[in-house]
């Protein structure tokens, strides 16, 4: 076994982003701009509702999924091919836009709070115009696993022992995890040696290697075919997040990501002549 390393911490920064939606945004920004397959990952967790009642309203994706994971509160959500919806507590929607979709997105408290994650995921270049496609997990369908010294984990995608977690048959074959470490534990999972890994800690301190990380934090993990995160002094609260690199050019333009500019300058063509929605 090969432990991964953390070769990069990154301190979320605060951003404005939607119609004003103040969320902690890890990447892209100026030292990270993606970590092949993913693409952002940002934490919209507030107690002041004002933070996040503008919501994300009409705007389109093409060419990668988008996966909203929610601890606490609700996204209301509705789009351009009929579909509607609310990500509650402890649900995920994983959403392939595929060729296109507009959707919004709008964040709602329940007893005044939101807390949630989004993270998007490249499609390579031979599914960026697939057929857009919804994964809604509701929350009890999200195996909660009690390991050994009481580490509990919320299974969205991947593996655990011989447990799958509900979202399946994703190209980069992802690992999304939420682990909760009680103080004083080890938590250890093997990572597909060929896959990019990251650590978000939203909650607590952690040991990854020799780093110390206090939340927020990302943690960008070196290559290996495991890790190992030890809480310390507390609990930790953490995504631990997988997928397979595709090593492809990315030309990216906001909600948009393809592999070269011609193929941004064609979407944004057919958004003008209405024709982005088929
Ligand atoms: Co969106």
């Amino acid at each position: 076994m090969q432990d991964r390393v953390v070769t990069q911490v990154i301190t979320p920064a605060l951003v404005s982003e939607g119609a004003g939606v103040r969320l902690r945004r890890s990447f892209p920004g100026r030292s990270l701009d993606h970590l092949d397959p993913f693409l952002l990952l940002d934490d919209f967790s507030s107690d002041r509702p004002k933070d996040y009642l503008a919501g994300f309203p009409m705007h389109p994706h093409r060419g990668i999924e988008t996966v909203t994971y929610l601890l606490d509160g609700e996204v209301h959500h509705q789009d351009s091919i009929g579909h509607a919806g609310v990500v509650g507590p402890g649900d995920c929607q994983w959403m392939t836009a595929g060729r296109g979709i507009l959707h919004e997105e709008m964040p709602r408290p329940v007893d005044g709070r939101i807390a949630g994650f989004q993270l998007w995921v490249n499609l390579p270049a031979r599914l960026k115009m697939t057929a857009p496609r919804y994964q809604e997990v509701p929350a009890y369908r999200i195996p909660q696993l009690l390991l050994d010294d009481g580490v509990q984990v919320r299974l969205v995608a991947g593996r655990v022992g011989q447990v799958e977690g509900p979202v399946r048959e994703i190209a980069a074959e992802p690992t999304y995890l939420d682990v909760t470490i009680p103080a004083g534990v080890r938590f250890q999972h093997p990572v597909e040696q060929s896959h990019n890994a990251l650590i978000y800690l939203y909650a607590g301190v952690a040991h990854v290697s020799e780093q110390q990380l206090e939340a927020p934090r990302l943690a960008v993990l070196g290559e290996g075919d495991r890790v190992i995160i030890h809480a310390t002094d507390a609990a930790a609260h953490l995504l631990l997040v997988a997928g397979r690199p595709w090593g492809e050019p990315v030309a990216r333009y906001g909600p948009f990501v393809m592999n070269t500019r011609e193929e941004i300058q064609h979407t944004l063509l057919e958004l003008r002549q209405g024709t982005f929605i088929r």
